[in-house]
């Protein structure tokens, strides 16, 4: 039985759809533990409501600055590796990581963006999407690696951004689809489907990694 560990921020819905998923059955994992770096965090008290382990890691607490970055890491590093994670899934977890922290989880962390990589990487994706005339847009699911929104793709979902969209609108169609396409792609890895080659990853059994 492999363990996840979930980050969040937020609103949890990703964390959601995958806790729901895995526990329909038939994963060889659990979710060991729901994490949050904001002790307000709405997605900690679906957590705790479906009987998971829940921690707060509270990065103001650290201060500001780059030792504060290293030390805030440090700890969450800590509680994470307290639960023994096979995976660790980023899932709206909204920090920038240090490079010792995805060295440490190198292969076995994931993250969901909400823009087509390596277009938008950073804030304000849907914005930047239909402001730059994109006539396609959607979310994508990585490795994580040192640099931000970068790593192996091992996903990625497509949604057509129509006439008058705006960001809100835009957001809530690759919402859905990210709730696919997250859940998916941690059951992948958890049952070892997943072959990572370079900047490659590819599906062992050939199941379609665009999700639309
Ligand atoms: C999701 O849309 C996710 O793609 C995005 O935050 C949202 C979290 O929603 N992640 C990032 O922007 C990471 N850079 P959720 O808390 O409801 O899952």
């Amino acid at each position: 039985m492999k363990n996840i560990v979930i980050l969040i921020s937020g609103r949890g819905s990703n964390m959601e759809a995958i806790v729901k998923a895995c526990g329909a059955g038939g994963w060889p994992a659990r979710i060991a533990a729901v994490i949050s770096n904001r002790p307000d965090a709405a997605g900690l008290a679906f957590a705790r409501s479906h009987g998971i382990a829940t921690a707060v890691v509270d990065h103001q607490a650290f201060g500001k600055g780059d030792s504060a970055r290293v030390a805030f890491d440090a700890e969450l590093q800590r509680v994470i590796d307290g639960f023994d994670p096979d995976l660790v899934v980023l899932a709206g977890f909204m920090r920038i990581l240090t490079p010792g922290f995805t060295a440490h989880y190198a292969g076995r962390m994931l993250n969901v963006h909400p823009s087509l990589l390596p277009a938008f990487t950073g804030l304000h994706t849907h914005r930047r999407a239909i402001e730059a005339g994109c006539r396609v847009a959607g979310a994508t699911v990585h490795f994580v690696t040192a640099e931000l929104d970068h790593g192996p793709i091992v996903a990625q979902a497509v949604v057509p951004v129509l006439d008058g969209d705006d960001e809100s609108a835009l957001a809530t169609r690759i919402l859905a689809l990210e709730h696919r396409m997250y859940p998916s792609v941690v059951r992948w890895f958890v049952e070892d489907k997943l072959a990572v080659d370079g900047a490659r990853v590819r599906h062992r059994g050939g199941e379609p990694q665009m999700f639309s």
